[in-house]
């Protein structure tokens, strides 16, 4: 392990301010959303305060993908329309764009790479989901998938110089990327993610599909599904080349996540078809 980039991470980690940052509202909202008993006048209002991200958000919601075909030119007319989940992931998309729409250097993503990649596991996640019926947390595979590898972001930088160590440890030693990037690094881009959630105080949900991504049968019970959802569109996106970068190839699908989801050979062939589509609805996202 190298001794200096664990205790630089260490440092990062424990001190806040050097982590990502995104609008307080976010974090208040999506907890809102994640209350049965939420009300929507106060979701409006919170919303509100934030001047830029609820232009930004109007905006969003009348793109071809959130859009019902009517205008919304208020955030209580967006919430009637679209429904509160589906505004929630538009702010999300909304909240999350500078965070995650930059090079990511030593994953070998140019800019935009990562974000559309993002935009893709999220959308194919949702996809997922409701063709699983389970449209109840189709919102959450949809947030989930846009946020789920913001690890990245910070360990970039520290990736780039020890990527040789990673590979020559994946390639001799018979052990997943994530865990090469463990032993060499002290973190993995799953674990610096969740730190980075737990900043932005998102609930439990949220952080275990960024913990468990790339190794879903390792999520609590009550998760497993859910970050399923966004490990197979997660997979599906690498396996058609987008957002591969440094290490998409050395990512295997799970198939217990497949088993637990019930996804079907021919599901499976469908979903990767559905591809290009998927990528059209990210072209109106980004
Ligand atoms: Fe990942
Ligand atoms: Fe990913």
């Amino acid at each position: 392990m190298h001794i200096s980039i664990k205790e630089r991470l260490d440092s990062i980690i424990s001190n806040l301010d050097q982590l990502p940052s995104i609008p307080d509202v976010v974090g208040k909202v999506i907890n809102m959303v994640n209350d049965p008993n939420v009300d929507f006048k106060s979701v409006a209002q919170e919303i509100s305060r934030d001047q830029a991200i609820t232009t930004n958000l109007l905006k969003l919601c009348n793109s071809a993908y959130f859009s019902k075909g009517k205008e919304i030119t208020s955030l209580d007319r967006a919430i009637v329309t679209l429904g509160i989940k589906e505004v929630k992931d538009a702010i999300m998309v909304v909240a999350t764009k500078a965070v995650l729409n930059r090079a990511i250097l030593g994953y070998d993503l140019a800019k935009g790479m990562l974000w559309e990649h993002d935009l893709a596991v999220a959308v194919l996640a949702k996809n997922i989901a409701m063709m699983k019926k389970d449209r109840a947390n189709a919102d959450i595979a949809f947030t989930g998938g846009i946020i789920h590898d913001v690890g990245k972001t910070v360990l970039a930088i520290f990736v780039q110089n020890v990527f040789k160590d990673i590979l020559a440890r994946v390639e001799s030693g018979g052990v997943s990327f994530q865990q090469a990037e463990r032993e060499i690094m002290g973190y993995d881009h799953q674990e610096v993610g969740e730190r980075i959630l737990a900043k932005w105080k998102f609930p439990e949900v949220l952080k275990y599909i960024v913990r468990y991504h790339h190794e879903p049968e390792q999520a609590p019970k009550e998760a497993r599904k859910i970050v399923s959802y966004v490990h197979v569109a997660n997979s599906i996106c690498l396996m058609a080349g987008i957002g591969i970068g440094s290490d998409g190839l050395y990512h295997e699908l799970s198939e217990r996540a497949i088993t637990l989801l019930g996804v079907t050979d021919e599901e499976l062939n469908q979903l990767y078809s559905d591809v290009p589509e998927v990528l059209k609805h990210v072209q109106g996202l980004s």
